[in-house]
């Protein structure tokens, strides 16, 4: 695709090797105007310290501008929709700072390290069932047995969601991280007015009757410049999407560049000091996230490298181009975990 070609990231061929794409748009500068397929610009960021540079600079805003084209909050379904969206990724300071500090108080290292155990039970009774439709039925879909269910039921154990429920939630997350047109508008509508009354539900039983859970936690810490239940409700959900999405597309990527990189499998089983290098060389070289939200600019912002950002552009930093800055990376196509390694 030309990089002056209107881009279309939900077009199949695009998406199934973003690369090249992105290796050009880099050699025009860090960031560049483009036109969308939907008849907008944005600003793609492809540079590494440029994408660090967007990410921690306050003019890039994280707040949707109120006509964001979004379709008006006239259905049952939007009304849940928007409130669901509510959250921290789409605030800027002080109130994400507020957000961010009371998340990192609830989520302790104590606390998330008492879920190991549980984590465990869950990868080990997914796995049995894995081993299980393998043997019965030659072969299994790995994301739809283990890398979609696993992070799912463990965001289950985080947000204290009871096992009695956690088989509605899957499918809720199911249904609405669906791309629009593979299930009925119904069942995806449905499935929005389910999560908004099931995490309202939720929210009060936790009030109520607190558990050992993180979320409780987020509850309970609701005294003065706590959480209320509107910022509850948008959390239970950001939870859920940040934390599920991602980790399956780790877990799919890790898995499937092990599989094509037999020599990385044997090493790293002969030597399991050597995972954590596997899964920081899988976030750089499969990115979970192809980019990060949408920012605007509050100004005109100077990036360097001749890529000058007008006030109200819309800019997207593309953590999957940045992770393969040749720049920052050497030889950035290539999967090479001992890159992280210590000493190489
Ligand atoms: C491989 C796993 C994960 C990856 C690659 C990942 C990646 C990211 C990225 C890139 C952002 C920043 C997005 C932006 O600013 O536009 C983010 C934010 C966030 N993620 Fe994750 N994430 C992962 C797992 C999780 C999990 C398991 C949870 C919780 C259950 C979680 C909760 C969050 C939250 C709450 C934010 C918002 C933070 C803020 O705005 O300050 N993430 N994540």
């Amino acid at each position: 695709m030309d990089v002056l070609a209107p881009l279309d990231p939900a077009d199949p061929a695009f998406a199934r090797d973003p690369y090249p794409y992105y290796a050009r748009l880099r050699g025009q500068g860090p960031a560049v105007r483009v036109p969308l397929a939907n008849g907008t610009h944005a600003w793609l960021v492809t540079g590494y310290e440029e994408t660090r540079a967007v990410l921690a600079d306050p003019r890039f805003s994280n707040v949707p501008p109120p006509d964001a084209g979004r379709p008006k909050a006239d259905s049952p379904a939007r009304q849940a929709r928007a409130c669901l969206a509510r959250h921290m990724l789409n605030s800027d300071a002080p109130d994400h700072t507020r957000l961010r500090r009371l998340t990192a108080a609830a989520f302790t290292p104590r606390r998330v390290d008492a879920l190991r155990p549980r984590i465990e039970e869950l990868t080990a009774g997914l796995l049995a069932d894995v081993a299980e439709r393998a043997r019965r039925d030659g072969s299994v879909d790995l994301v739809d047995a283990f890398a979609f269910p696993l992070p799912v039921l463990v965001i289950g154990e985080v947000l204290g969601v009871p096992e009695a429920d956690r088989a509605d939630l899957r499918d809720w997350t199911y249904r609405v991280g669906s791309p629009a047109d593979a299930l009925t508008p119904g069942a995806v509508d449905d499935a929005w007015t389910s999560l908004h009354a099931y995490f309202t539900e939720l929210i009060a039983r936790k009030r109520r009757a607190p558990g050992p859970d993180l979320f409780s936690a987020l509850t309970h810490d609701a005294t003065e410049g706590g959480l209320d239940d509107g910022e509850l409700l948008a959390m239970a959900f950001l939870l859920l999407f940040a934390g599920y999405e991602t980790t399956m597309n780790l877990l799919a990527s890790a898995s499937l560049l092990l599989l094509t990189h037999p020599e990385e499998l044997s090493a790293a089983r002969r030597d399991p000091a050597r995972w954590p290098a596997v899964v920081e060389e899988t976030l750089r070289h499969a990115s979970p996230l192809e980019g990060t939200t949408w920012r605007r600019t509050t100004e005109e912002v100077d990036l360097g490298g001749g890529a000058v950002i007008p006030a109200g552009a819309s800019v997207l930093a593309v953590l999957a181009a940045a992770s393969r800055d040749p720049r920052h990376f050497p030889d950035p196509d290539a999967f090479r975990p001992d890159r992280y390694l210590a000493g190489a």
